[in-house]
């Protein structure tokens, strides 16, 4: 078991009716506030109106209109300039993760002279942030228990995962409802990115039983209820049980105590959705089979074995390699049946960049170091079994 020093800050406010405690919260932080959203969800599901009813006490300042893969230009550059023009005192996040990454970068930027890309970049390290309070409208991400954020620079494609412990927020307010109206192909998007960060933490050289029991059962209850949401996208338990173990994803509490695994389908994915704007939960899910059958060998089939056994129940008397092809299987087999596209072509994405891309990610996602090193023919391997 490896050491750790770990600190999660964020306040969860979770279940129905909890955005009734926001105006405490604020207050708290100051009176100008800067509310982001995206483009225009959260108010055909009335919450808009409510954030501004609850908040009628406050100074707002909006930004509106913050895209999927949320980009540095226009939006953080312009979140920064309002905040400074204003005097923002604290950010409130409404929206999905893109809304609260973008959100991350804004309350950074806010308190830098400089220009926001030194620190995302970590050319400059932050020195102060502003607090950041999010009401979360998608499951998906679980920026909203971590303190990362990713951004988009189209010019240069990048996309660049942004981690300060200045930029946890303060209070994430989760109210399931919230989540009724996100639409199929983003509640399976969601699903195949939680899914994947949990994968991200299993797959690694050291793990604890408690942890590995811990990310099986993640797993299970994501792709249980991710069907039960589909199905039924009102369901109340089963976007509550989706949400939570979102949350849970990305903020370390998986994998304590494992040893660093890479994060390689993430490294691959941001370039994907960097050169063509893809929605990100789908990248993953196309490439994490591929990734999957690129990295089998006798050093890691026996991760494959416990995934395999204990995730799909796959029979632990069958020859180990078999039990690892099914598990691999079955998690393709899972991504199709929530009606994820599994081939890149699907999702615009065809051989003539991929090379590019697979230099791009070889250069700038350090996968060399990853759990199974990847290098860039590697890479360009996966990316063409993605096809
Ligand atoms: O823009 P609006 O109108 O709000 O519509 C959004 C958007 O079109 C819509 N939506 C959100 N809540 C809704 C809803 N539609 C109906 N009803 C609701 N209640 O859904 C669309 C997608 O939203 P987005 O915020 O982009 O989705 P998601 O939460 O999946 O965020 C994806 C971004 O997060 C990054 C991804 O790379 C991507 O840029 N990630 C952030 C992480 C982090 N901070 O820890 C980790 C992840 O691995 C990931 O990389
Ligand atoms: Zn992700």
């Amino acid at each position: 078991m490896q050491n750790f020093d770990y600190m999660t800050p964020t306040r969860l406010v979770f279940g129905e009716n909890a955005i009734e405690k926001l105006h405490d919260v604020m207050a708290a932080l100051g009176k100008r506030v800067l509310l982001t959203y995206g483009g225009g969800s959260i108010k055909k599901i009335g919450l808009y109106d409510k954030v501004k009813e609850l908040l009628k006490d406050f100074e707002i300042t909006e930004l509106s209109g913050i895209q999927p893969n949320p980009k540095y230009d226009p939006s953080v550059l312009d979140g920064v300039r309002l905040c400074k023009e204003n005097d923002i005192e604290v950010i409130l996040s409404v929206g999905g993760g893109s809304v609260l990454d973008c959100s991350k970068a804004i309350a950074a930027g806010a308190k830098y002279d400089g220009a926001p890309w030194d620190l995302i970049t970590y050319k400059v390290k932050a020195q102060a942030a502003l607090p950041i309070v999010d009401i979360l409208t998608l499951a998906a991400t679980g920026s909203e228990y971590d303190c990362g954020g990713v951004i988009s620079r189209t010019e240069t494609n990048d996309k660049i995962g942004y981690m300060d412990p200045l930029l946890f927020p303060v209070c994430s307010f989760l109210d399931p409802r919230y989540t009724f109206t996100v639409s199929k192909k983003q509640t399976a998007a969601g699903c195949a990115d939680a899914m994947n960060h949990i994968i991200e933490q299993y797959f690694c050289e050291d793990s604890t039983l408690l942890n590995d029991g811990f990310c099986e059962a993640g797993l299970k209850s994501l792709m249980v209820n991710a069907r039960k949401c589909l199905d039924n996208p009102e369901d109340y338990t089963a976007r509550a049980e989706m949400m939570f173990a979102c949350t849970l994803g990305c903020n370390g509490i998986y994998s304590l105590g494992n040893s660093e695994s890479g994060w390689p389908c993430h490294g691959m994915e941001h370039a994907l959705s960097a050169y063509y704007d893809i929605t990100h939960g789908e990248g993953l899910a196309i490439l994490t089979p591929r990734w999957m059958r690129h990295i089998l060998s006798d050093h890691t089939l026996g991760r494959f074995v416990k995934y395999g056994v204990n995730v799909f129940g796959i029979d632990a008397s069958l020859p180990q390699y078999e039990i690892a092809e099914k598990a691999i299987d079955a998690t393709y087999a899972f991504f199709e049946s929530i009606h994820i596209p599994m081939h890149l072509r699907e999702v615009g994405i065809g051989e003539e960049r991929l090379d590019e891309m697979a230099h791009h990610i070889a250069v700038n996602e350090g996968l060399e170091n990853a759990y199974v090193p990847l290098t860039e023919k590697d890479i360009k391997e996966i990316l063409v079994a993605s096809l």
